[in-house]
């Protein structure tokens, strides 16, 4: 299908809004009415037509408007993208797995021509015809992994591979739920995972890391992750905390249906050809309460989950003191039928 992309906000005005083709296509992250860490990983093999799996990187009606927000966040705080200078080649990789997807994947909106290392790479949603050399840094007017990931939805680290560890090494961090990469940059896998509540004693990140270090090049990963957020915003860093922690305190009953959002993560994991480094994409989809409960099967789950969801995870993720009022509103769309397993 062709794509009509929003003109929209995710900060000020919070023009931000879900078509019903987006509501349909929305990751709803949860198979069962509970919700606990676990090793959620699985082969990112693509998935059904129109879904946000089909594609290696997803492009839907928010990308022009999330590319513009980007480039805010950017102009205020050059830190959210850092490449330590082994790194490099890294983000070399991360260019052409992007371009090359892009293209593949949406070739009326995008297009890469090859001549040996003469590049051309056409991105029609966002006006950009640019012929560079690769592997050249001079002839791209920022770094590699900067230029491709300023016209990419969704935050992108970089791991490098040593010692069987992963190091957070380089990154573009602009839509993060309140972690931040100027804060974790060089951190190793469980220095970074420190904050997390129960996984640790779970064994999950042990787990994990193993899965993580065996990945190989063209067997692609994936995982979801969710959290909650007050308004469209993407911009959720520690670093700006102090604009946006107020506003959970402006949720009312009159105002959470379309204020309180579902903020989901689809995380793939991909190593990298030339240097051997995990790229860790990071998507975030929002979803207001609103259009949750649209879909009464979304409703009736959404509030078990939150209802049953552990303190620690609650606290965690930030939405301990809203709790109650979230069950009041979703507990209306729970008329306790049984759900069956799966979305
Ligand atoms: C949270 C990064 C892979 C599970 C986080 C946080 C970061 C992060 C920065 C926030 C920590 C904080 O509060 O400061 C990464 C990176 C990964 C990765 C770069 C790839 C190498 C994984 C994997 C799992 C996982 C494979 C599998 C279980 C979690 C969990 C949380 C978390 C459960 C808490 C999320 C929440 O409750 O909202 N991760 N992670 N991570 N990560 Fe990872």
């Amino acid at each position: 299908m062709t794509i009509q992309f929003n003109e929209e906000t995710f900060r000020d005005d919070y023009s931000f809004r879900n078509s019903d083709w987006a509501i349909k296509r929305f990751p709803f992250p949860f198979h069962e009415d509970s919700y606990m860490y676990s090793v959620n990983m699985e082969q990112h093999r693509g998935g059904p037509e129109g879904s946000v799996y089909e594609k290696r990187f997803d492009v839907d009606e928010h990308y022009v408007s999330e590319m513009r927000d980007r480039a805010i966040v950017l102009a205020d705080d050059p830190l959210r993208c850092q490449s330590l200078p082994h790194m490099t080649l890294a983000g070399w990789d991360t260019l052409e797995l992007i371009m090359v997807s892009k293209s593949e994947d949406y070739p009326d909106l995008f297009e890469l021509h090859r001549d040996g290392n003469r590049w051309r790479w056409i991105n029609k949603p966002m006006g950009i015809d640019h012929t560079f050399t690769f592997l050249d840094e001079t002839t791209l007017p920022c770094g590699p992994l900067e230029y491709i990931t300023r016209q990419a939805q969704g935050d992108y680290a970089v791991l490098d591979q040593r010692n069987d560890m992963l190091y957070m090494d380089a990154g573009m961090i602009t839509t993060q739920a309140d972690w931040s990469l100027d804060f974790d940059i060089g951190m190793d896998f469980f220095e970074w995972h420190a904050p997390v509540p129960l996984a640790h004693e779970m064994g999950i990140f042990k787990r994990a890391l193993k899965f993580l270090l065996n990945i190989q090049q063209g067997a692609p990963a994936r995982r979801l992750n969710w959290t909650m957020t007050v308004n469209p915003l993407l911009d959720t860093s520690p670093e700006n905390y102090h604009k946006w922690g107020v506003q959970k305190t402006t949720l009312t009953p009159e105002n959470i249906g379309s204020k309180q959002h579902l903020r989901v993560e689809l995380q793939t994991f991909y190593r990298l050809p030339r240097s051997n480094a995990l790229l860790f994409p990071i998507r975030c989809y929002l979803i207001a309460f609103q259009d949750i409960v649209s879909v009464p099967k979304w409703g009736r789950r959404l509030h078990r989950v939150i209802r049953d969801l552990p303190e620690e995870l609650a606290t965690y993720k930030g939405f301990i003191d809203n709790r109650p009022m979230m069950l009041d509103y979703l507990s209306q769309y729970d008329d306790g039928l049984p759900t069956s397993p799966g979305v």
